[in-house]
């Protein structure tokens, strides 16, 4: 006979266990608020309820959201960012990496701000700020993408010679206003100022530690060497426009590296923040500014980001962050365990899923549908200000975007094998989502104007290309055969086809002068 043994079971593990004592939703009132002042997104799973995404019941109107790449996360972005411009019209500024927004900022009627293409920030910008604040923040970024914390002699150096360039500009080092006599606006010095000012000390000798200043020139001048001086010439962006001039894009793929990247998107951060403390505190329908950063992992993982700023104050001033990330343990736990909302798409990882669960405290029951989620498909987590004796944590059937999906298709028929082709259960193209065939021909590598080239090609060939043709085109544009192999793997095509492919193009190929290749692609 066995003894019968009381466990202590925490009040988590009981929740998780059954899903029955409550359906895993809130109740309507929570979700369906009023549309004119809600961002519709999708329908609940369970009870079919249309979820109106509002903050009012929330503690803060930030969002995180989680997912692995192609689960949905950009385009829902851009759909709730549609739609909070026409329910609030709110602004909406996107610190935009890989440039995957540029198009759908442009067909929005929105700006696209290209940097490293034309457009230049001034790193010496005041912003709004006192030059004392401004070095200030200056240094804090050096310390997060350089090793200078690591030399306190080189920071108080770069210190000091920042500071001289904005005295000899003539700007008052605690004023936010900096005007000359005659009331005219000052413009600010650039890095450039900076590095002549240690390279004249140097040059002067007698300095005590000369390593010291070189290294000091040394690392500046990585920031205005010609080609490279995108954050030290005068600014070719209004940053008063930032904040209020609708849809706004920034984007960084055209920089040289991360680095670059990081430091154009830990500026504008500083801006925006500066910016939002100083229109103040204003009563207003929805949110003002939606700050998006996606996959700035370096960004949104760091402390001491103002991304975490923005966070701790933006509700108080209808700022809102969107931070969306593949891998959520490079969001920094400041931001992801204190957002209102998390969307999360479809997460494969046992570890990432363990953590988000660890901290939204979903049952196992979330967490199998989860791993098994759908592209669109998500699950939501809404922490409110009240406690509420419901689950915070429910799934949505799917993101209901407004834009049409367009789908282009690689026709295989040309490849397949006699008995392949008397087999009509064989599909004769592959069908590829334009915006996904263009998101992956990216990541192998193509650039933005071979892309304009292939949809163009697509667009005019009814959306049809034989896949050979493709194939030809690719290796025109440099893509080597294992990275083209990997491809059409991804886009679903058999190893066996994937083969025949290969050696119908090399036959085409040899039997066709250069010229004739675009001219066998467009005939086919
Ligand atoms: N809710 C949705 N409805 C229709 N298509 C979607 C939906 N979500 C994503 N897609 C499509 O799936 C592909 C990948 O989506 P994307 O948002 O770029 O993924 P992620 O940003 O997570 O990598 C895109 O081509 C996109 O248009
Ligand atoms: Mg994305």
């Amino acid at each position: 006979m066995g003894w019968l043994k009381i466990r202590d079971i925490s009040n988590i593990t009981l929740a998780r266990r059954n899903i029955l004592v409550r359906p895993p939703e809130p109740p309507p009132e929570m979700l369906w608020s009023d549309p004119s002042n809600s961002i519709f997104t999708g329908k609940t799973k369970i009870f079919n309820i249309p979820f109106y995404w509002n903050y009012n019941e929330l503690t803060n109107p930030h969002l995180a959201i989680v997912g692995i790449t192609g689960s949905g996360k950009s385009y829902f972005i851009k759909t709730f960012l549609t739609r909070a411009a026409l329910v609030w019209d709110s602004n909406a500024f996107i610190i935009d990496w890989a440039g995957e927004y540029r198009e759908w900022v442009k067909s929005a009627g929105g700006t696209v701000i290209s940097l490293g293409k034309g457009s230049y920030i001034n790193l010496l910008d005041t912003g709004g700020m006192t030059p004392n604040n401004r070095i200030k923040q200056i240094i804090r970024t050096l310390e997060i993408l350089t090793d200078i914390n690591q030399y306190p002699e080189q920071k108080r150096l770069t210190e000091l010679a920042i500071e001289e360039a904005y005295k000899k500009a003539n700007f008052k080092m605690d004023s936010i206003v900096q005007k000359d006599s005659s009331g005219t606006e000052l413009i600010a010095p650039t890095l450039k100022d900076v590095v002549e000012n240690l390279e004249k000390t140097y040059k002067r000798g007698g300095y005590e530690y000369p390593a010291e200043l070189q290294n000091s020139i040394y690392r500046l001048k990585q920031y205005t060497k010609t080609g490279q001086d995108f954050f030290a010439q005068q600014s070719t962006l209004d940053l008063d426009k930032l904040t209020n001039s609708g849809l706004v894009s920034l984007d960084l793929s055209g920089l040289p590296d991360e680095i670059f990247r990081a430091l154009a998107a830990l500026s504008m951060l500083q801006f925006i923040k500066e910016k939002m403390r100083a229109a103040g505190w204003k009563k207003r329908k929805g949110i003002q500014l939606f700050v998006v950063l996606d996959e700035a992992w370096k960004i949104a993982g760091d402390e001491n980001s103002d991304a975490v700023m923005i966070v701790r104050e933006g509700r108080k001033y209808n700022f809102s962050l969107i931070v969306a990330s593949q891998n959520p343990t490079d969001i920094n736990e400041a931001i992801f365990s204190n957002v209102g909302t998390t969307f999360v798409f479809k997460v494969k990882f046992e570890r990432y899923l363990n953590y988000i669960q660890g901290t939204l405290n979903f049952s196992d029951f979330i967490r199998e549908e989860i791993s098994k989620l759908g592209v669109g498909q998500c699950a939501v987590n809404m922490a409110f200000t009240t406690s509420a004796n419901y689950p915070s944590t429910f799934l949505v059937q799917k993101i209901e975007g407004e834009e049409p999906l367009v789908e282009y298709f690689l026709d295989v028929g040309s490849v397949l094998t006699e008995e392949e082709r008397r087999d009509v259960r064989v599909a004769r193209s592959v069908a590829i989502e334009r915006e996904e065939m263009r998101k992956r021909l990216r990541m192998y590598g193509l650039n933005e104007s071979q892309l304009e080239e292939i949809s163009s090609l697509f667009d005019k060939k009814n959306k049809h290309i034989d896949i050979v043709s493709f194939v030809i085109l690719l290796q025109r544009y440099g893509l080597a055969r294992n990275k083209i192999t990997a491809l059409l793997k991804d886009f679903g095509v058999a190893d066996s086809t994937i083969i025949n492919i290969f050696i119908k193009a090399d036959f085409k190929v040899h039997s066709a002068t250069s010229q004739d290749i675009m001219d066998i692609i467009l005939e086919e």
